[in-house]
């Protein structure tokens, strides 16, 4: 089932509000390893974090268009440890294994139904000490785009989720510089004992 209020304008305009490669490296600046995102959309972060790692970037999106538009930019550009597949991660789970990923990107998707059930995937396909980042966008003030108000998570509220998730050391992490209208959360998973 398509998360609500997930649709995107054209990629021109959506493209004018995120420096992702800058995003990318305050959200996941210890990059490495394999990496998980969740709807990659027109992979605006998908190839930034590419960039980031030898390791392989998995991204997951609904959209058969999306998904067919991505890998046929990543081969353009250069970037073969991107594997773009076609799933409903809401209906069908994530299709990854267990304790497998490093990190773990939502951008723009936790004003969906049942985010806490989201993120508690997220965890479990997470080695120990993988981290999470989020990316949403403001609820705190009028933005160009993005969900309703009545339905966008406040970033402590994202943080109330996070913990409810499992996850530890939830920090906020500063966008102000390259993605205005958005704010950023990276955690952690526990270390195994
Ligand atoms: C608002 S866009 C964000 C895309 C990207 N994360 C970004 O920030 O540029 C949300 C994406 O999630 C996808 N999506 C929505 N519900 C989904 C689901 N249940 N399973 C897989 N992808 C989904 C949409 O098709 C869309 O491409």
């Amino acid at each position: 089932m398509k998360c609500r209020e997930s649709g995107m304008p054209e990629e021109a305009l959506w493209s004018t509000f995120f420096d992702a490669g800058q995003a990318l490296r305050k959200l996941w600046p210890q990059a490495g390893g394999d990496a998980l995102e969740l709807g990659c959309g027109y992979g605006t972060f998908t190839f930034a974090a590419a960039r980031r790692t030898d390791g392989l970037i998995t991204t997951l999106d609904i959209e058969p268009a999306m998904v067919a538009l991505v890998r046929a930019r990543a081969t353009e550009l250069g970037l073969p440890n991107i594997q773009a597949q076609v799933r409903d991660f809401v209906a069908d789970g994530f299709g990854i294994a267990p304790g497998s990923q490093s990190h773990v990107m939502i951008y723009n998707l936790l004003h969906m139904d049942e985010p806490v059930r989201l993120l508690r995937h997220a965890r479990h396909v997470l080695r120990s000490e993988g981290t999470v980042s989020v990316m949403h966008w403001r609820s705190d003030t009028p933005t160009p785009r993005g969900p309703p108000m009545d339905i966008r998570p406040s970033a402590e509220m994202c943080a109330t989720w996070l913990a409810q998730a499992g996850f530890t050391q939830i920090e906020p992490v500063d966008l102000g510089d390259c993605c205005p209208f958005h704010y950023g959360l990276a955690a952690r998973t526990a270390a195994e004992a």
